[in-house]
């Protein structure tokens, strides 16, 4: 069970969302689905839009980071990765702190997703 905490100035208050065996996807998806707003252009990492902060709450708990080569390239143009910390997740699982939402696949773990969004929920 994964427990995604999606929080932004654009939703009222933050929202935690419970992901289950069978709801995984990425990150985006998992948002789309509870229409949580994040912005999204072109959904294969390649416009930087949809940009999240990750915050793992179970520090412990390591993972394999996946970063595919289109989110390393479009963060590194973003300039929210450094070649440190790819080097970091390539070699020690050390999670960076910015990812695209289309190339995060969700996994067994809690973190909280933070985007700034240009919509505004009442
Ligand atoms: Fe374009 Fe994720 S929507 S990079």
């Amino acid at each position: 069970m994964a427990n995604i905490t999606f929080s932004s100035p654009s939703l009222a208050k933050d929202v935690t969302v419970y992901a289950v065996a069978g709801d995984r996807g990425t990150i985006l998806a998992v948002a789309k689905e509870h229409k949580i707003p994040i912005p999204f252009d072109c959904q294969d990492g390649e416009c930087g839009s949809c940009l999240i902060e990750v915050k793992q709450l179970d520090a412990q708990r390591t993972h394999a980071i996946s970063l595919t080569e289109k989110e390393k390239e479009q963060l590194r143009q973003l300039g929210k990765i450094t070649a440190e910390e790819i080097k970091n997740a390539e070699t020690s699982d050390v999670a960076p702190r910015f990812r695209l939402a289309c190339q995060y696949i969700v996994r067994d773990e809690d973190i909280i997703v933070s985007f700034v969004g240009d919509e505004t929920i009442p």
